[in-house]
């Protein structure tokens, strides 16, 4: 499974990357305009910084905007994906972008229908959102089990791609579900290196050492 980070942060994403755990970036228009900076440098930033897939939205919501807006993020980096809302201006320009080998990530997916009408538009990659699914009092993660057993029942080429991931537990579910992709916010990734055990028992390896180290040398003297 392909671990991405959810940021358009720079210096969080070449953090976390030096730790050979980051496959790719998403970004959307909230996490951009939180950061300081013109949208193509960040981008261009973030595309040479990372090897794997960065995701870039459009901003137009209509079928030539989207067109003229994934052309030109295309030419940013070779890596770029070019994100599309679920409309159905955006399914018939991610047919009209994808014909042209541009990469589509289908963004805002909330049921696994969308996501299939996606994947048939020709979308590389379908974001199903569980976070927002689950904050409306509906399991997400039902819409990724469901996503990733039609990719299955009909070998379709599209990656599942689970978005709005809030804790480590969603990254473990998307996981064993067998989506393709989980992308997170930084946070979600570091909480993932974490367990209170293995602090403890460092400090206690530590501890151990430090005081048989002086054992020894209270004895050679
Ligand atoms: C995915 O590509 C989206 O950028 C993202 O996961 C949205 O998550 P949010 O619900 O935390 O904004």
């Amino acid at each position: 499974m392909k671990l991405f980070l959810d940021t358009a942060n720079l210096a969080q994403i070449k953090k976390l990357n030096a730790m050979g755990v980051v496959d790719g970036v998403t970004t959307n228009p909230t996490l951009v305009a939180k950061e300081p900076g013109e949208f193509e440098e960040i981008v261009k930033a973030i595309c040479s910084e990372i090897r794997g897939d960065v995701s870039a939205e459009v901003v137009a919501t209509d079928f030539d905007g989207m067109v003229a807006e994934a052309k030109h993020l295309s030419t940013l980096a070779p890596n770029v994906v070019v994100k599309i809302p679920m409309i159905p201006e955006g399914l018939r320009a991610t047919k009209a972008i994808s014909q042209r080998g541009i990469r589509v990530n289908m963004t805002l997916i909330f049921s696994a229908n969308q996501g299939l009408l996606a994947a048939k538009a020709g979308a590389s990659f379908v974001s199903p959102f569980i976070g927002r699914l689950d904050d409306i009092g509906q399991r997400g993660m039902d819409v990724v089990e469901d996503l990733v057993r039609i990719r299955d029942n009909y070998s379709l080429k599209a990656e599942v791609l689970v978005g709005s991931i809030r804790h480590p537990q969603h990254v473990l579910e998307a996981a064993k579900a067998g989506a393709n992709i989980a992308t997170m916010p930084p946070e979600v990734m570091e909480k993932m290196m974490q367990h209170p055990l293995t602090d403890a028992g460092l400090k206690r390896f530590l501890e151990d050492w430090e005081k048989a180290k002086k054992a020894k040398a209270s004895i050679t003297v």
